[in-house]
C-alpha cells in the first residue's frame, strides 16, 4: 500500500494532468489516513477551485492554514480564493497574514497592496509596494505597481525614479524601457515598442473592459459615430445611398468593443492587433468576420484597396509619428475611403509635433495631424474635440479626426 506521501504525489499528477476525479480520490485517502495533512488539504482546494467551486476551495485552504499557520504562500493562495469571491477585506486581511508569516515574500506584499489602493488607501499601497521590493527586488511587477500609484497621487518624480530603477534591474524589458522614455523624455521611440504594446495589452485583456466602463470611456462610440455620418453624408463604395459599407477594417480593434457597433454597418469586418490575447476576447464577441493579430500599418500594407473604411479607436495614442500608419491606411482603403481615428490631445502651443506623456501614451497637436494627413494623401474632414474617457478623475482630451482619401 503506498504512503501518504506516494499517494500524494500520484494524486497530485493527476491534478495537473486535469484528471480531477482520480486526483480528488486520491487527496482523500491521504486524508483518510493522515487528516490534518496540510499539503493534502491545501490541494484538495485548489483542486475544487479549479473545477470553479472557489467557496469550497476556501474552506479546505482555511482547513490546511489551521494546520500550517505560518504558510505564507497558503495564506497567499487563501487572499487570491478570497478576490476570486469578491470577498474583498478577508482577501486584504488574508494577504496581510501571508506578508505577517512570510516577510520575504514579495508577492505577498504586493498583493496587499494592491488590495489597500482598491480600498483608497494610497499610502498604504505604496508602502506596502515599497517594501515588497525591499524584501525581494526581483518582484518585478511591484515595480510597475508602484510607479503607477505614486504617478497617480501626482508624485511623478517618485514614479519617475521608480520606472529609472526598474528599467536598470531588467533591462530587458520593454514596459520599463518605454515608461523610462516617457518620464525622462529621452530616446523617446517614433511609436510604442511591438514588444511593449504586447506586453501591456496581453495582461490588460482580462479586465480590460471592466476597467475603461469605469473610465466612461467613450472612444468606440465617438469614432463609429463619427464614421456614419460621414459616409452617411456622400455616400461611399459603389452604393448610391449609404446602405452600410462593403469593408470595414478595425485597426488595433482591443477586445473588440467597436464590433458591435460596427457590425450593423459592414458587410465585412475586419479587425487587427498586435495583442493575441485583446483578440481573443475579440473573437469571443463574434461580430468580426475575420482578426489577425499582427502589427497594424504591416498588416493594412498587406491588404491593397482591401477597405471602404477605417477606424482606430484609442490605438494611435501608441504611435508618436504618424507618418507610418497613415500612409498605410491610405493605400488599404478604396478610392474615397474614409479614415477615422482618435488622438489625445498636446497644445498647440508646444513646440513638438507629438509628445510621450508620462501615462505612456502620446499626444499630438492638431498642427501635425493636419500636416501628417496631408502628406499621406488624406483630406482631413473633420477634427472634432472630444472627452475621450477619464483618467485619475480628469478628463482626457482628445480629437477625433475623420479623413477621406484624397
Ligand atoms: C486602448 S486599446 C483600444 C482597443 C479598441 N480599439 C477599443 O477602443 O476598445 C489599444 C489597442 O491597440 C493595440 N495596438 C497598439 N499599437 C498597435 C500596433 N502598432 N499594431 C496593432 N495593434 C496595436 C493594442 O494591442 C490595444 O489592443
Amino acid at each position: 500500500m503506498p504512503s501518504p506521501d506516494d499517494e500524494l504525489r500520484i494524486a497530485m499528477a493527476a491534478h495537473k494532468a486535469e484528471r480531477f476525479e482520480e486526483a480528488e480520490a486520491g487527496y482523500l485517502r491521504v486524508l483518510e489516513a493522515r487528516p490534518d495533512h496540510a499539503k493534502a488539504l491545501y490541494y484538495l482546494g485548489l483542486l475544487q477551485f479549479h473545477r470553479g467551486d472557489t467557496a469550497t476551495a476556501i474552506k479546505f485552504v482555511q482547513r490546511c492554514l489551521n494546520f500550517a499557520r505560518t504558510n505564507g504562500p497558503a495564506w497567499n493562495t487563501l487572499g487570491g480564493l478570497f478576490v476570486a469571491a469578491g470577498r474583498k477585506a478577508e482577501a486584504r486581511d488574508a494577504y496581510r497574514r501571508a506578508t505577517i508569516v512570510a516577510p520575504a515574500m514579495g508577492e505577498a506584499w504586493y498583493n496587499y497592496a494592491i488590495c489597500l489602493r482598491d480600498e483608497g488607501d494610497a499610502e498604504g499601497a505604496i508602502d506596502a509596494l515599497r517594501t515588497s521590493l525591499a524584501r525581494e527586488p526581483s518582484y518585478s511587477r511591484s515595480y510597475e505597481a508602484l510607479a503607477t500609484v505614486l504617478y497617480q497621487a501626482g508624485r511623478s518624480q517618485e514614479a519617475a525614479d521608480i520606472y529609472r530603477e526598474w528599467a536598470e534591474r531588467e533591462p530587458q524589458s520593454a514596459k520599463a524601457r518605454h515608461m523610462v522614455a516617457a518620464v525622462s523624455q529621452r530616446d523617446v521611440p517614433s511609436r510604442a515598442a511591438d514588444d511593449y504594446v504586447r506586453e501591456l495589452f496581453d495582461s490588460a485583456a482580462r479586465s480590460f473592459d471592466a476597467n475603461l466602463g469605469k473610465l466612461n470611456y467613450r472612444a468606440p462610440g465617438l469614432v463609429v459615430e463619427a464614421l456614419v455620418r460621414e459616409a452617411q453624408s456622400v455616400g461611399v463604395s459603389s452604393a448610391e445611398a449609404y446602405a452600410g459599407l462593403a469593408s470595414v477594417l478595425d485597426a488595433g480593434c482591443g477586445t473588440g468593443l467597436c464590433g458591435p457597433l460596427l457590425r450593423p454597418h459592414a458587410v465585412r469586418l475586419v479587425g487587427v492587433d498586435l495583442s493575441s490575447q485583446m483578440v481573443e476576447r475579440a473573437r469571443a464577441r463574434q461580430c468580426y468576420d475575420e482578426l489577425v493579430v499582427e502589427e497594424l500599418s504591416t498588416f493594412m500594407r498587406s491588404r491593397p484597396g482591401a477597405f471602404d473604411a477605417i477606424v482606430s479607436a484609442d490605438t494611435l495614442v501608441y504611435f508618436g509619428a504618424l507618418e507610418e500608419p497613415l500612409s498605410a491606411a491610405r493605400g488599404a482603403l478604396t478610392k474615397d475611403g474614409v479614415l477615422v481615428f482618435t488622438v489625445e490631445s498636446l497644445p498647440e502651443t508646444s513646440s513638438q509635433d507629438y509628445r510621450l506623456e508620462t501615462h505612456g501614451r502620446y499626444a499630438h497637436t492638431e498642427r501635425y495631424l493636419r500636416s501628417a494627413l496631408a502628406v499621406a494623401g488624406f483630406t482631413a474632414t473633420r477634427i472634432e474635440p472630444a472627452t475621450l474617457r477619464e483618467e485619475s478623475g480628469e478628463a482626457v482630451s482628445g480629437a477625433v479626426v475623420t479623413a477621406r482619401r484624397a
